[in-house]
């Protein structure tokens, strides 16, 4: 990228002092090999298995093939200068029905992967759960019911028991609330329930079971636990309007305050708006707001959203694309704003007292690039990139501690409902071969990196 005339920045973004990078994966994505290893199935197969679900029909398999070439994983990683790979940890591989003892060829592969991440000078930082519900859990009733919590919290054990030696520093569930809104809400991904607010359970059964691991965690000597929430800036489409204004705390409420409020303050924010209150028990909140070490958050874009239209509505807000903002390759969905993650940094440093530091847990985009292995010169990306980083720079001068800043996603990966079609990666992978090949930006983000060393 070129600094335009009279801009005082140069090609890599600084930032106000050193901080640590990353990358992230998560293992449906890459691993693909789902008949290998003793591994047993989880929704998302059962996903991909049902015709018109994936957008492209593809299974996740090969993919990168990760469960047999994740050396070149830890080869790209380390050869960015990494200092932490945010990988995570397949359920079903460990614990083939969700439940029982472990299945030994599932806790090897990750635990090889975390040597040879050691050996390479990179610190392993695994998510114990990123949506790969075992099937019998789920059919035992998923996140809808409390006893989920509690499996999960058996499953955290046996992992900590195997890794924990190695592995100091744990993300417990990734974004619960793309699981109960995409998840059981609205049926977008795997489960596929479409509950709309009875699926408000399903945030507490997952705040729970991040209680419940990280107590387990603690206990096996982990030094850092936290959680991955996804959080947005939500915005008004008309400022003036206190219609819009209502919709933005509506949604605000729902989509950030739900996952936010219980694990920073031990208290759920007024839900009654909603018509439901959570199905807490006694002790559940300390459970739940046991400090954690960092507060991690997955951010991609902001959300704009105005009063809902329609009588007897029974959703107070409406979505609406972003007036005037540039887009990735999911189009008016995910519109490219990077201030919106300096104000909702700094929204967050002022909305909680005792906020430990934070954590970028996954940032990154997608746009149309080719499927044979290539060399892609993706300066959408980098310029996206470029954006938030500099975000992260401008909320560390406003007082923000940002201690971590993590790209989705080191390479190219099966993205969900969407399959091969929407790529992430700063490395390329041929979907078909698994050959990685990385991309302009994997350069870039080197030289990001090198210049942000003390
Ligand atoms: C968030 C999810 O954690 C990740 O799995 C997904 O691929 C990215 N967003 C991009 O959609």
């Amino acid at each position: 990228m070129t600094a335009p005339a009279g801009d005082t920045r140069t090609d890599i973004p600084g930032l106000p002092r050193p901080i640590r990078w990353s990358a992230a994966t998560a293992a449906f994505q890459i691993e693909g090999a789902r008949d290998e290893g003793g591994r047993g199935r989880s929704v998302w197969d059962l996903w991909v298995q049902t015709p018109g679900k994936v957008i492209d029909g593809s299974t996740a398999e090969p993919g990168p093939d990760s469960y047999h070439r994740w050396a070149e994983d830890v080869a790209l990683a380390a050869g960015l200068g990494l200092d932490r790979y945010r990988f995570s940890i397949s359920w079903t591989r460990v614990q083939p029905d969700g439940t029982g003892p472990s299945n030994p060829a599932g806790l090897d592969y990750y635990s090889r992967l975390v040597d040879d991440l050691l050996a390479a000078g990179v610190t392993p930082f695994p998510t114990l759960y990123h949506w790969d519900l075992p099937v019998p859990i789920h059919e035992a009733g998923g996140w809808c019911s409390r006893d989920t919590a509690a499996r999960f919290a058996d499953y955290t054990e046996l992992v900590a028991d195997r890794l924990g030696d190695r592995v100091k520093n744990w993300y417990t569930i990734n974004e619960p609330a793309m699981t109960t809104l995409q998840g059981y809400a609205v049926g977008a991904l795997a489960p596929g329930e479409f509950l709309i607010f009875d699926a408000l359970p399903t945030a507490h059964h997952q705040l729970l079971a991040h209680g419940l691991a990280t107590r387990a965690l603690r206990a096996a000597g982990a030094d850092a636990v936290g959680v991955a929430n996804n959080h947005t800036h939500v915005r008004p489409l008309n400022p003036e309007s206190p219609a819009d204004r209502s919709a933005v705390d509506a949604y605000d409420l729902l989509h950030n305050r739900i996952f936010a409020d219980p694990i920073l303050t031990g208290a759920y924010p007024d839900l009654s708006a909603f018509g439901h209150e959570m199905p807490v028990r006694e002790g559940d909140m300390e459970t739940i707001g046991q400090a954690p070490d960092f507060y991690a958050v997955n951010f991609y874009n902001p959300t704009t959203v105005t009063a809902p239209t329609g009588e007897d509505n029974p959703i107070p807000f409406d979505i609406v694309p972003t007036p005037g903002a540039p887009v990735t390759g999911f189009g008016d969905e995910w519109p490219i704003v990077p201030e919106a993650l300096t104000a909702l940094l700094v929204d967050f440093t002022e909305r909680y007292r005792d906020l430990p530091p934070l954590i970028v847990s996954e940032n990154g985009a997608s746009f149309p690039e080719p499927d044979r292995a290539a060399r892609v010169d993706d300066a959408d990306r980098i310029s996206y990139l470029d954006g938030h980083i500099r975000a992260v720079g401008a909320a560390i001068a406003a007082g923000a501690d940002v201690e971590e800043y993590t790209v989705w996603s080191l390479i190219d990966n099966f993205e969900w409902a969407d399959g091969f079609t929407q790529r992430f990666g700063l490395v390329h992978v041929d979907f078909d071969t698994a050959e990685r090949t990385p991309k302009a930006s994997y350069d870039w983000y080197r030289r990001v990196i090198e210049g942000n060393r003390a």
